[in-house]
C-alpha cells in the first residue's frame, strides 16, 4: 500500500503579494483553475494501490485544506496538525509514525503540495519503479530531475552504479542540498548531477530506522507527537510541547545527505516547483506575444510578461518582461529577470511588523 503524504506547511514568499501567511502558495490557484494543492491531491487519486492521502499542514490552514480537498471530493486518510512548523523532517517523521501504527507496511510517497507535474503518466511509472525497488531492497527512492541551470536553491543528487534487477533506477553517490553558486555551477559542468525534486517514497518503517540513526532527537519527540495526538482523523492534533521539541530541520539535512540508502530514479516529468513568477510564467507558456494574463487586464505592445488582476483592472503598454501582480492591498511590478528578490519584500514586510 502505497500512501502519499501531501506536505502543505509552506508560505510561498517568494511569490508575494498573492500568496500570504494565510493563504500560502499551495492553497491558491496558481497554474491552473484548480489550486496547488487540488492538483497534488487529485494527480495521485485512483491508482489502484495507491491510499487516500495523509495531509500534513499547519493548524491555521486546517478549515482551507479540508475544504478544498472535500471540492475534489477526496476524503483524506488523516490531517495531521503541526502546532507550528518545525521543517520537513519532522512533518515526514509524524506521519511514518501515524502509518506504522495502521499499516507496517506502509509505503509513503512523500510530496510537496506546490509542485507542477505535466506528464502523469511518466510520473505513474517513476512510482511503479520506486515502489518496486523501495519494497524489495529498503531503499529511500528520490526522484532526479535533469537540471536546467545552476540553481543554488535546490538538492544535486550525483547518480552512482545502476542498481541490478531494478530498471532506470540508481544508487546515489552523493546528495547535496542547496550548495553555492560555484558548486552549483560545477554540478552543472560535470553533467552526472540531478536536481533533487522534494518528492520521495520509501516504507514508512525505513524512514524512522534512517531517522533514528541520524538525527534521533527528531525521531523520538515525533513518535511522541504522535502518541500524545489528539482529535479525530479530520483534524488530528500533534501533541505540542513534544512536536515543539523536535529539531527544525529538512529531510534532505537530516536524513538525504547523510543515508547510505539513497535511490535515484531519474525522470522527465515535465515538473516545476513553481518557485517564483517567472517559473509561473515559464510553466503557463503565454500567448502570441508571451504575455500570461490572469484577470481583467488590457495590453498594447506588451511582451513576455505575467500579469494578475484580482480586484482592479491592469492595462499594460509597450513594456516587456514584466511581471504585474495586482491584489485588494498590495501590487508589484518587477522585472521578470528580478523576481527572487521578492522574498526581501516580505522580509522588509515582517520587520516592519
Ligand atoms: N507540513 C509541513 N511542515 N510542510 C512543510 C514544512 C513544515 O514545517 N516546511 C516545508 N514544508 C513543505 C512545503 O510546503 C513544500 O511543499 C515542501 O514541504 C518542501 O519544502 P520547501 O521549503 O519548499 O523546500 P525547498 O524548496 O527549500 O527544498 C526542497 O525542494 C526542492 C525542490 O523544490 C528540497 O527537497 C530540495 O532538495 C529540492 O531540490
Ligand atoms: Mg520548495
Amino acid at each position: 500500500n502505497i500512501y502519499p503524504i501531501i506536505l502543505s506547511g509552506g508560505y510561498g514568499t517568494r511569490l508575494w503579494p498573492l500568496s500570504r501567511a494565510a493563504l500560502p502558495k499551495q492553497l491558491l490557484p496558481l497554474v491552473t483553475e484548480k489550486t496547488m494543492l487540488q492538483e497534488t491531491a487529485l494527480r495521485v487519486a485512483e491508482w489502484p494501490e495507491m491510499q487516500p492521502p495523509v495531509l500534513v499542514c499547519g493548524d491555521e490552514h486546517r478549515f482551507l485544506v479540508a475544504e478544498q480537498l472535500r471540492q475534489i471530493g477526496i476524503k483524506p486518510t488523516a490531517i495531521l496538525l503541526e502546532p507550528e512548523g518545525r521543517n520537513t523532517a519532522p512533518a515526514v517523521a509524524v506521519a511514518a509514525n501515524f502509518l506504522m501504527a495502521r499499516d507496517p507496511e506502509a509505503l509513503m510517497l512523500v510530496l510537496p503540495a506546490d509542485h507542477m507535474i505535466e506528464d502523469v503518466a511518466a510520473f505513474h511509472a517513476a512510482v511503479g519503479k520506486a515502489a518496486e525497488v523501495a519494497l524489495k531492497s529498503g531503499a529511500l527512492v528520490t526522484f532526479g530531475i535533469e537540471p536546467t541551470a545552476a540553481e543554488t536553491g535546490y538538492g544535486y543528487i550525483r547518480r552512482g552504479a545502476a542498481l541490478q534487477g531494478f530498471d532506470g533506477c540508481y544508487a546515489v553517490e552523493r546528495f547535496v542540498e542547496k550548495p553555492d553558486a560555484a558548486t552549483a555551477q560545477s554540478f552543472i559542468e560535470d553533467g552526472g548531477y540531478s536536481w533533487n525534486s522534494g518528492m520521495f517514497l520509501f516504507e514508512a518503517g525505513r524512514y524512522l530506522e534512517e531517522l533514528k540513526r541520524l538525527a534521533p532527537a527528531i525521531a523520538e519527540h515525533a513518535a511522541s507527537a504522535i502518541e500524545g495526538r489528539h482529535g479525530d482523523l479530520d483534524f488530528c492534533r500533534l501533541e505540542e510541547a513534544a512536536f515543539a521539541s523536535c529539531p527544525s530541520d529538512s529531510i534532505d539535512y537530516a536524513v538525504m545527505e547523510r543515508t547510505d540508502r539513497a535511490v535515484v530514479v531519474p525522470a522527465a516529468l515535465g515538473w516545476s516547483d513553481v518557485g517564483s513568477w517567472s517559473a509561473l510564467w515559464e510553466v503557463q507558456k503565454g500567448d502570441e506575444n508571451g504575455n500570461v494574463l490572469r484577470g481583467d487586464v488590457y495590453v498594447d505592445g506588451a511582451r513576455d510578461s505575467l500579469v494578475r488582476a484580482e480586484s482592479r483592472m491592469v492595462a499594460l503598454i509597450g513594456v516587456d518582461n514584466l511581471v504585474v501582480i495586482e491584489t485588494d492591498d498590495a501590487v508589484l511590478v518587477a522585472h521578470k529577470d528580478q523576481v527572487q528578490q521578492v522574498k526581501k519584500v516580505v522580509e522588509h514586510l515582517k520587520q516592519k511588523g
